[in-house]
């Protein structure tokens, strides 16, 4: 399927573009003429053509200085900014598992590189008097599980409201901050998960993501989303044809939300 998102030649940056939902970001991007920079700590198994790729880890200071200053570098200045890097590797059995050191390394993958790298990036934005810059989310930033992923989902919510305080300053010299919050997404590690679960119960897959989706309190749309639709909406919004949205939270949860 083609459409013109009329990103010709915009500038780009994607973080954790190798896997899940930034790689489908990066390559619907790229379909769409975008000149792209993404990166992860570790080359992607299947290169997008003419993406440029920086390995580092960006959940330090260092890294996220070297990916800034590398962008700047290869594309001589930035338009879009889609931030998709972030995750959790917290232990299960709730708050009392999570100490200094989990929490700060939630708040270092979800929060910190999205503050450092704008911090170091919007300012070209802002001279330009344009650019477009995407936070992701999770519907967890309302909908915490408090199992293994407080400190993610608090981490999430922080993200949420420095995103809005962000449009608000940057929103008047023509840069729009948007965020997107996804449900469940069918990325690699969500299928790895769901084989896993049909594995412990002697289910097939289907059986493994319905014990996911139950998890969740059930998803009204019956699946999970796929990274292709998490991309196709991240590639409107950062597009011409999104010029009036900035400031908000759009939520692709199959209907998990359980409220208005
Ligand atoms: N999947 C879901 O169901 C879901 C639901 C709600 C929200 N989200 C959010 O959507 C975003 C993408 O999730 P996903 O599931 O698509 O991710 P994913 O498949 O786990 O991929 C993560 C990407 O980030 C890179 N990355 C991870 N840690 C990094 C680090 N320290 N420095 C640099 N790169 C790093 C990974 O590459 P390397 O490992 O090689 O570094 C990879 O490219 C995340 O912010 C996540 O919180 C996902």
């Amino acid at each position: 399927m083609s459409f013109d998102f009329g990103l010709a030649g915009k500038r780009a940056l994607v973080t954790g573009g190798t896997r899940g939902i930034g790689a489908a970001v990066v390559e619907t991007l790229a379909n769409a003429g975008a000149r792209v920079a993404t990166t992860a700590r570790r080359l992607p198994t299947v290169a997008v053509p003419g993406v440029h790729f920086v390995a580092t880890d960006i959940a330090t200071a260092d890294g996220c200085a070297t990916v800034a200053h590398d962008v700047l570098t290869h594309l001589g200045g930035i338009d879009l900014i889609v931030h998709v890097v972030g995750g959790s590797s917290a232990p299960p059995g709730g708050f009392a598992m999570l100490n200094d050191e989990e929490w700060m390394k939630e708040l270092s993958l979800n929060l910190m590189p999205a503050v450092r790298l704008d911090r170091a990036l919007l300012p070209g934005m802002v001279e330009q008097g344009f650019g477009v810059v995407v936070h992701v989310t999770s519907i967890q930033g309302r909908l915490p599980l408090p199992e293994s992923t407080t400190a993610y989902a608090a981490a999430k919510a922080a993200l949420s409201t420095y995103s809005k305080s962000l449009s608000k300053q940057v929103s008047p010299d023509g840069v729009r901050v948007l965020r997107v919050s996804p449900g469940w997404v069918e990325t690699e590690a969500a299928v790895a998960l769901a084989e896993r679960l049909a594995v412990d119960v002697g289910t097939d897959y289907e059986g493994g993501k319905q014990i996911v989706m139950n998890a969740l309190g059930g998803i009204p749309l019956g699946r999970p989303a796929r990274p292709q639709e998490v991309a196709n909406l991240i590639a409107f919004l950062v597009s011409p044809l999104a010029g009036a949205m900035t400031g908000t939270e759009i939520t692709i949860d199959g209907g998990t939300t359980p409220v208005v």
